[in-house]
């Protein structure tokens, strides 16, 4: 108890210390859920429990580095408006010690269980994981009980991030996992009340794994259905880039398949990016009361550049995605913003009909740093169309190659770099930004661009053009902080 303590007013401290010079950056996000100072990483727990959101995140307060990670907490009634609620786990504890590493939180007889790996390390560096749970009656203060498994057989300790759910009245978790011969799985565990978890095998990946060589760790498993289909999603380590393919350090994807509870297998086809930015990693699901499955992401990627963010000398590092619902199109996950995003917007859309011949245009009023744009009935003959976002990143679509790009300024040393995709047809387009960030959703959400950006503070333009002909409904919102 007295640790926890001493843990939790250390990190108010340093929250407070720093406060200003989070306020002060430029960069600070208006709209995005970020540490109140620190790094952020892995959105954790995220449920609705009686009523009310809840997205705990890992959380380093103490640097914009990793480390012993704390879970913080923000909550909300409507997805728009947050509250940074008290810290929810310290890792206080001796199966904790290096860090109350990601894990999901589930209802169970009115109150929340609240599953997560305790990381530790000894002193040669040796690694020790503990699958654990915490309960509480009012989603703020945890109770903790302690590990509630052992490490399976044929596993190595690079075993954490259990989700949780429950079917036809038993309890399943998936968690990452690597096979003693370093590969990269999800495996699958089962109990009938929450305690007593016994491990059912494999349930993707792994050494006879259908995707074969798939990296050497799965992190970040979470299973659910989703119109029908099982959807596997997790974030392999270990892929090396293949085309356009799996361009960041490490990938976060899905694959669609059926999962049989009886027998704890799952049979699903291949795996497929779900996000082509260079900024999205570790997504968590939950199910709401109206049966949408809603997603948040880490809008960052671990061992990437982290310390190379501007933002890291205002003392804070990462952010989240916006919330968004998965829909099943065509045995492909598609992400939308979610629909409660639009009480962001400040007054009516800006329209405008946009035609452009070879040139470069800005509109009046459309610019800013917290934006939302629509295009919609998008039309190009001849070339190519881009819009470019001040200095900052530039999205481009050419019909020819059929290649969608985002292009951003590096923040390690101010040259062009490029994640792109395949895409039959662009008909709309649909773009976030905020000060340093930007979501594209390509087609109501078929194909997503996740990134942060960094165009100069001052420089708030957003410019049209076209080395054709092309034209479409442009609509334009100013964003403004909930
Ligand atoms: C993913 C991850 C998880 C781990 C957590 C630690 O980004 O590495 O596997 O639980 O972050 O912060």
């Amino acid at each position: 108890m007295k640790r926890d303590q001493e843990l939790r007013l250390q990190a108010y401290e340093e929250v407070e210390k720093n406060r200003r010079l989070v306020e002060d950056d430029p960069y600070r996000l208006k709209y995005h859920l970020m540490p109140p100072a620190g790094l952020l990483n892995d959105p954790n727990g995220f449920i609705e429990f009686n009523g009310v959101y809840h997205l705990y995140y890992q959380w380093m307060p103490f640097k914009t580095g990793h480390g012993a990670k704390f879970w913080g907490h923000y909550s909300s009634e409507d997805l728009v408006h947050w509250k940074h609620e008290e810290i929810a786990l310290a890792p206080s504890e001796w199966y904790e010690k290096n860090g109350c590493y990601s894990g999901s939180a589930i209802e169970h007889e009115g109150k929340l269980y609240a599953f997560y790996t305790g990381n530790v390390k000894d002193d040669e560096g040796n690694r020790e994981t503990y699958q654990c749970l915490a309960v509480s009656e009012d989603a703020v203060r945890f109770d903790k009980k302690g590990p509630v498994m052992d490490l399976p057989q044929g596993l190595t300790p690079h075993f954490r991030d259990p989700k949780v759910w429950e079917q036809d009245g038993r309890y399943f978790m998936v968690v990452g996992a690597q096979t003693d011969a370093l590969n990269g799985a999800a495996a699958l565990l089962k109990s009938t009340d929450l305690m007593d978890w016994s491990y059912e095998g494999i349930l993707a990946g792994g050494d006879n794994g259908k995707l074969g060589y798939f990296g050497y760790m799965f992190e970040c498993p979470d299973l659910f259905s989703l119109d029908g289909q099982d959807i596997l999603v997790f974030s392999p380590q270990g892929l090396e880039p293949s085309g356009i393919l799996y361009q960041n350090v490490y990938q976060a994807g899905y694959v669609v398949g059926q999962f049989d509870p009886e027998a704890g297998e799952y049979q699903h086809g291949e795996f497929d990016e779900l996000d082509r930015g260079f900024d999205f990693y570790a997504p968590q699901t939950t199910l709401d009361h109206k049966g949408r499955r809603l997603l948040f992401a880490w809008m960052g990627v671990p061992d990437q550049n982290e310390q190379e963010h501007p933002t890291v000398e205002h003392k804070w590092l990462h952010c989240m995605t916006i919330p968004r619902e998965l829909k099943l199109v065509g045995g492909k996950v598609h992400q939308v913003p979610l629909e409660e995003l639009e009480e962001l917007r400040s007054g009516q859309a800006l329209e405008c009909s946009v035609n452009l011949i070879k040139e470069n245009c800005s509109f009046e009023g459309v610019e800013g740093n917290a934006v939302e744009l629509e295009l919609t009935n998008i039309s190009i003959e001849g070339g190519w169309m881009d819009i470019a976002f001040g200095d900052g990143c530039r999205v481009i679509y050419n019909p020819g190659t059929k290649l969608f790009t985002l292009e951003r300024k590096s923040y390690v040393d101010g040259t062009v770099e490029k994640r792109q995709c395949l895409i039959e047809e662009l008909s709309s387009l649909r773009i976030f930004l905020d000060t340093s960030s930007i979501e594209v959703f390509l087609n109501g959400g078929e194909e997503c661009f996740t990134s942060r950006i960094y165009p100069s503070p001052n420089d708030q333009s957003i410019t049209f053009s076209a080395s054709g002909s092309t034209s479409y409904t442009l609509y334009k919102w100013s964003l403004t902080s909930p």
